[in-house]
């Protein structure tokens, strides 16, 4: 085990841990220098062993893992990378359970804190990012940096520095052809590509409106008590806010940019384009309280398309109230449930799953794409898009949390950087509880969001 900056919650810090996480870095350092970046490059031969390192054993991660080792051809997972030990082990048992014959990680292969995703990249040809996002710009960027092939989960950025990063670190990826994933597997579900190709063949004229939501309910959250019987003594803020990484925005995105993004990015790919500006409301309104960090609980955005049509979007995460995980658009010659794969007017159709030959699961045929392209050397590359649509919730954040007009251009090149500068277990995140334990939210009107 690596555990050269773990946090001391889960695993103390040994000499021994120490010297031989130090001594992988001087070997990984070597062997990357004596490599060009080229030499990582070249497209896989599709009879190739390709090697996976896993960044973020989460929930997300294990299931990236599972599904690119579920592709065709030889592949083994030989790294894995994580600031917590517990979510390593766990997410590498459970791997080992589901594919004995492919997960080969020796325990010098597996390294824990918040330098650990670069040696694990060292090891790979192709590397899962799934830490939060708002991890995913640097990582990103030093995967492309060592020439890696690259899956990385949504959102990309939480903020437009971090977007900026990836949208150049998505341009050098294509002059290394380096192959690029990013987890919006809609564009790669069956009913999603029927209904898309249809709305761009014009079945329902121009599309004049649009709707979209996620509307469900609230997610997981650690309250600091329980956490603090876990482990026997206080966590420091850094600690506290990385175990509960939903609840801030630095990590987050605040759920309009965490699960929003991908009804937005449909929408997006409707219009084949981008907002080119966004005004909201939003705030929070029953998930108070010490436990629940400094994001919304609801968000309403009207977002404005270059041709002056409008995207109407809600995200609401309160219990009790109507639930709704879709997207909707009317055209000048019809509608269209672009979720439920429904198209109404002249050219009414709904898609039908071919029994004898049902759609694959997109979380599966997203990887069966990606490694396809790697292994038979197809230009891919999501990365655009994905920083794209990342930034089109950002945009939306930023208008709730101002409440003013926000620009894309102004959001885009904003220079407020919500990534702390330290990133070790003593560190002061931004976001500070005031003296009554509890966070302070973005106040529309007075806070500066962009
Ligand atoms: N495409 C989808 O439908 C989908 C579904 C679920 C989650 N996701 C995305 O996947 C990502 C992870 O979500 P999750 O639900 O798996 O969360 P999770 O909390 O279960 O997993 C995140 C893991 O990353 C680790 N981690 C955090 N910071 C790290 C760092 N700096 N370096 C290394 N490891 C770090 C955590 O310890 C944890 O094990 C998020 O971006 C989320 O939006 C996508």
């Amino acid at each position: 085990m690596n555990d050269s900056d773990s946090s001391p919650i889960l695993t103390p810090i040994s000499r021994r841990g120490f010297l031989k996480s130090t001594s992988s870095v001087v070997a990984g350092g070597a062997i990357l220098g004596a490599l060009a970046p080229e030499r990582f490059a070249l497209g896989a031969s599709p009879g190739d062993t390709l090697k996976i390192a896993l960044i973020g054993c989460g929930g997300r991660g294990s299931g990236a893992a599972n599904q690119a080792l579920s592709t065709h051809g030889d592949l083994k997972l030989i790294a894995v990378a994580d600031v917590f030990k517990d979510r390593l082990d766990s997410s590498l048992k459970n791997l080992k359970e589901q594919h004995k014959e492919r997960v080969d990680v020796p325990e010098e292969n597996k390294f824990i804190g918040f330098e650990a995703y670069k040696k694990a990249i060292a090891l790979a040809d192709v590397v899962i990012l799934a830490t939060p996002p708002g991890f995913r710009p640097m990582m990103f960027e030093e995967a492309v940096r060592q020439g890696k092939h690259i899956f990385m989960e949504k959102p990309v950025a939480v903020d437009g520095p971090g977007v900026r990063k990836v949208l150049a670190a998505a341009e050098e990826a294509k002059k290394k052809n380096l192959k690029v994933g990013v987890g919006l597997q809609r564009h790669h579900q069956t009913g999603y590509l029927e209904t898309m190709k249809r709305l761009h063949d014009g079945a329902i004229g121009d599309i004049v409106a649009m709707r979209a939501y996620w509307n469900g309910s609230t997610p997981w959250v650690k309250p600091r008590k329980e956490l603090e019987a876990k482990f026997g003594r206080p966590l420091t803020e850094m600690e506290y806010q990385m175990q509960n990484w939903y609840y801030f925005t630095w990590i987050c995105g605040d759920h309009i940019v965490e699960q929003h993004i991908h009804n937005l990015d449909v929408i997006n790919w409707v219009k084949r384009g981008y907002p080119v500006r966004a005004v909201g409301m939003g705030g929070c309104e029953v998930r108070k309280g010490k436990d629940y960090g400094e994001i919304y609980d609801h968000h309403a955005v009207e977002f404005e398309y270059a041709d002056g049509s409008r995207l109407s979007s809600q995200c609401r995460h309160i219990l009790n109230c109507w639930n709704s995980v879709s997207e909707h658009v009317v055209g000048t010659k019809g509608s269209c449930d672009v979720s439920g794969h429904i198209i109404k007017g002249d050219n009414a159709w709904r898609f039908r799953a071919d029994k004898n030959n049902p759609p694959k699961d997109p979380y599966q045929q997203e990887h069966d794409d990606l490694f396809d392209a790697i292994r038979n050397d197809r230009p891919y590359n999501e990365a655009e898009n994905g920083a794209k649509s990342s930034m089109t919730a950002i945009l939306g954040r930023m208008a709730t949390y101002s409440g003013k007009v926000v620009e894309w251009d102004a959001a885009l090149n904003s220079t407020l950087e919500t990534m702390p500068k330290d990133l070790s277990w003593d560190a002061k995140p931004g976001p500070a509880p005031g003296p009554d334990g509890l966070y302070p939210r973005a106040v529309p009107g007075k806070s500066t969001a962009f």
